[in-house]
């Protein structure tokens, strides 16, 4: 039920801190040691290397869990399309893992490709919001996301759910291999869910950019650099889906290969940045954009902002800045899909599990 909001997807952006926390509860022992089965951290320790299988968001999640356990489990980590998977097939390493996450744990083209590698022998580990779901069942093991149900067709508690676990998931295999980590987890989500309580309570800011940024505009591009960059993609499928503006993520160091050719007087412009290393580079992004007329906001993060950005996140660890990041992208969405009277949580042509290849 919706209760007091006008959408489901409002409703469950709202959700995301007490998601952040049920995860936090179900995958702590009393001892406040990390609660998982063993068989999925023998698996995780067993292979030599994960290919993570995802469509659409749960695909953008799948991105940046490759970016957790590289740098946590210090495993290699493909991550692909579902429906690209069988013409793509990569070489295969001697001891695959394959993951597959899916909020639904339907989605066909995520089916075939576990039918696929079942086949083949390969270990399948799902991690999905419906743990009796087809994708869980058909898996060896799976990890549930604790996230309640989604209803709205536009995925957003789920996305942030999939990081949480898939961060635990990267700490549990890094210590379970024995390598030395400075990150607690668990208290780092303890600070996201604040965090994202706080950017929650602050509705109206994100409302105001999106009448100030994209009222009537038929484009906007998001801008980011290594994990903003991601979690630009997730921007862009968000706005696309609900407001029907047609939005793309690009890599900040891509635009000047191609696509600043489509900057015009006006073209709103999305730049993350909550990462160090790419700070001065993304904002030099912005002002190729501003100079080519673009009307640019940029969004970061405590610490590293500079005077005229149009929103500041509060800091949380480096790693874990996407759970948070994409707060202000799914309200940027909401209020301009709500803007042009949209229908937020059913848009048109989309199904909330995509059960047909
Ligand atoms: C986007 C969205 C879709 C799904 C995709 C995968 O907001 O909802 O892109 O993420 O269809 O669905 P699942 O995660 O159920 O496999």
């Amino acid at each position: 039920e919706k209760g007091t909001y006008p959408h489901f997807m409002l409703k469950e952006i709202d959700e995301q801190p007490f998601v952040i926390r049920k995860i936090i509860q179900e995958y702590q022992d009393e001892n406040d040691n990390i609660k998982l089965d063993a068989d999925v951290r023998e698996a995780m320790k067993a292979c030599d290397r994960i290919y993570i299988i995802a469509a659409g968001t749960s695909y953008h999640a799948g991105l940046l869990g490759k970016q957790f356990i590289e740098k946590l489990a210090n495993i290699p980590v493909e991550v692909h399309v579902a429906s690209e998977f069988s013409y793509n097939m990569p070489l295969l390493s001697e001891k695959p893992l394959f993951v597959y996450i899916s909020q639904s744990g339907e989605t066909a083209d995520s089916r075939s490709v576990l039918v696929q590698t079942k086949e083949l022998g390969h270990p399948a580990l799902t991690i999905t919001n419906v743990p009796g779901s087809t994708l869980s069942r058909e898996a060896d093991y799976t990890l549930h996301l604790h996230a309640g149900p989604e209803i709205a067709v536009a995925s957003t508690k789920a996305y942030t759910a999939q990081m949480a676990v898939l961060a635990i998931l990267a700490v549990d295999t890094a210590r379970a291999k024995g390598l030395e980590l400075d990150f607690d987890p668990m208290q780092e989500l303890g600070i996201v869910a604040n965090t994202m309580e706080a950017l929650a309570d602050q509705k109206e800011k994100f409302e105001d950019l999106a009448r100030e940024y994209l009222p009537t505009t038929r484009n906007c591009f998001f801008i980011g650099r290594g994990t903003d960059y991601y979690v630009g993609l997730e921007g862009a499928l968000k706005l696309k889906e609900i407001s029907y503006i047609q939005a793309e993520g690009f890599a900040g160091g891509e635009l000047k290969h191609g696509t600043i050719a489509l900057i015009e007087e006006g073209t709103p412009v999305i730049a993350l940045a909550t990462q160090e290393n790419v700070n001065l580079s993304i904002r030099g992004n912005v002002q190729e954009v501003e100079a080519r007329g673009a009307n640019s906001m940029i969004i970061s993060m405590k610490g590293l902002d500079k005077d005229g950005d149009a929103f500041v996140i509060p800091h949380v660890h480096e790693l874990l800045t996407p759970l948070v990041s994409v707060l202000p992208m799914q309200l940027i969405s909401y209020y301009a899909a709500l803007h042009r009277d949209c229908d937020v949580d059913k848009p048109r042509n989309l199904a909330k599990s995509v059960t047909v290849e």
